[in-house]
This record gives structure tokens, sequence and C-alpha cells, in this order.
């Protein structure tokens, strides 16, 4: 991809990672287009009928962000989500990358069962889920078809709405309920377009990796900020995850090995905490400890 090349197209351009990529890439010199599946779109593209979908001229390379990203979703249309998740990238991502557009497709750590930390890109899929097999599935076929992957921890950003509702709450004096055994191992988006332009950039193939370097509980994230707010640690009151949101298992690792892309492009894992603060807009530099969790 040359500079007078760098046109990228998001598949999907409505969800939560699209709209990061939307702002972040063109500060890293792209130009971004994005399709959708919404009625009057200008590019729409709806996953359950990718075949009649014709990628716009000039586009260099596409990333595929669409999604039935909810697991509990997931396991309740597992036919359906199959459909999105699965089918219509298997259809797609060889059409695109058969045209000459370098592809990378967006997966998960759900790929793995989440029972060992720092998983690397080589350890065989092993997912637990409906989520992580359709991921999975998704992933061989991209590959098959020369395209790259990049498997993601959980997300975050500034104005993040989890923690922007625990902050409200608990400046309302209302008790929050944070998970206990549920865990994130957060990476910043911005940290994810730098990796999504910087593999675009290398023309890299196969699986690339991006997680945060440590895993929390949702309850830690929620006691730590509790304190950087100065909030009554009294109001937040851990509880497990219900059986909707969990899905059959909850996995206690998330994070994922990135020494490829610290190797290529001095890229690591990010720092969990830094990016739990930056997504909830505490500055640095605040008296805060991590609680202990046996004290949960
Ligand atoms: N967020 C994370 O922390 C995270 C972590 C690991 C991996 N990922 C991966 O990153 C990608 C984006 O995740 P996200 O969190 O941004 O998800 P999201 O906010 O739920 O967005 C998903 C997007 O996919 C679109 N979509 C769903 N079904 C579709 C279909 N049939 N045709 C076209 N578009 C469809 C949705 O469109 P509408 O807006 O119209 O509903 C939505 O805009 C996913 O591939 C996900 O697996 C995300």
């Amino acid at each position: 991809v040359t500079a007078a090349g760098r046109r990228v197209l998001l598949l999907g351009g409505d969800g939560f990672v699209a709209r990061e990529l939307a702002r972040d890439l063109p500060l890293l010199g792209w130009e971004v287009l994005s399709t959708s599946r919404r009625p009057g779109a200008a590019l729409r593209l709806d996953l359950a009928d990718p075949d009649a979908f014709v990628p716009p001229p000039g586009v260099a390379a596409a990333v595929l962000v669409a999604a039935v990203a909810r697991p509990a979703a997931c396991e309740a249309d597992p036919d359906g989500s199959r459909l999105v998740n699965a089918d219509a990238p298997a259809r797609l991502l060889p059409r695109l990358a058969g045209a000459g557009v370098r592809v990378l497709a967006l997966s998960s750590d759900k790929v793995f069962d989440g029972t060992v930390p720092m998983r690397r890109r080589d350890d065989p899929p092993c997912p637990a889920g409906e989520y992580g097999r359709q991921k999975a599935a998704m992933e061989a076929s991209a590959l098959a078809a020369g395209a790259a992957v990049l498997r993601l921890s959980r997300v975050v950003a500034p104005g993040f709405a989890l923690f922007a509702g625990w902050r409200a709450d608990l400046a309302a004096g209302r008790p929050i309920t944070p998970f206990a055994d549920m865990t994130l191992a957060p990476v910043e988006a911005r940290r994810v377009a730098a990796l999504v332009s910087a593999i675009l950039l290398s023309g890299g193939d196969g699986v690339y990796q991006a997680s945060g370097d440590r895993d929390l509980t949702y309850a830690e994230a929620a006691q730590f900020l509790a304190a950087a707010w100065g909030a009554d640690p009294a109001l937040v009151r851990p509880l497990p995850a219900p059986v909707a949101v969990a899905g059959a298992r909850l996995p206690a690792h998330t994070t994922l090995d990135m020494s490829r892309e610290r190797g290529e492009f001095g890229v690591g894992n990010a720092d969990a905490l830094a990016c739990v603060r930056l997504a909830a807009g505490v500055r640095e530099g605040l008296p805060m400890r991590v609680p202990d969790p046996g004290s949960l």
C-alpha cells in the first residue's frame, strides 16, 4: 500500500470498534470509507447477503469489522449469527482478496478457552462457546484467502459507556454491581488502530494479536475507579455474572501474546490499568491501588 493508495474500507462502520477506527485511521494517513447495513447507506453491505456487494473503486485495503459481537447473542441464535460471523466472511473475503484488496479480519481472544494467559498466535484455537467457534471458522477461511487476522481482547476508548455509567451511579450515591468473576485485559482503541495501519502497510499475513498486559475482573476495575473518583467503596458491590452474560463458562484469561507485534512494529501489550484510566477519563498520578482480589 503506497501513500497514494491509502484508502481503506471498513466492512461494517457503525459499531464501537469501527467508529474508533474511523476516527483514528485518518490521523495515521488513511482515507476511510465505511459500509453499513442500514437502509439508505451509501455503501450498503448486509452480511446476511454478501454476494451482491461490490467494493468501491480505489480501495487498497479492507477491514472486516462487522459481526454479531456479543457471545450471548451467538448462543441465543447460533445459526443466524454463524451466517454473519463465519459464512459471509468465507464468501466475501476471498472475493475481495482476489480483486487485489488487502484484507484484515478482526477476531477475538474467544477463539481460545480462557484457561491459559498470554495465548500465542500459533496455539491451536480451542473455543469454549459459539462466538469463539464462529470466529475460529472465520479466521480459517480468511487465512486461506491470504488475508491477515487481528485478534483482540476487550477494546476500550475514552468515554467507554460501562465506566461512564459506573461514574454517574457512584456520583449519585447509587451502588454498582460489577462482575466479580468476569475478566477483561483492556487494549485501547488507538493502539488497535495503530496496529491495523501497520499491518496493512506491511502487507503481512497470518495472525496478529492485541490485548492488555493482564486480566482484571470487572470488580477490580470498578474498585480501582471508585478509589480514583473518591467514591464510597461500599457502593461497589461485586456480583457473579449471570449466565445470560457469561455463557456457559467464564474465561479466567483473555490476554494474548504480542511478541510478533513488538518485534515487527514496536507495539506490545497495553498497560491494562492505564487503559482503564484512559477509558474512564481518570488522570494519571491520582492515588490508586489495585485491590486484592481476595478481598472481593
Ligand atoms: N469491542 C471489543 O472489545 C472487541 C473485542 C474483540 C473482538 N472484537 C471484534 O471487533 C469487531 C467489532 O466489534 P464491536 O465491539 O465494535 O461490535 P459492535 O459495536 O456490536 O458492532 C458490530 C457491528 O456489526 C454490524 N453488523 C451486525 N450484523 C451485521 C450484518 N448482518 N451485516 C452488516 N453488519 C452487521 C452491526 O450493525 P448495526 O450497527 O447496524 O447493528 C454493528 O455496527 C467484531 O468483529 C468483534 O468480534 C471486538
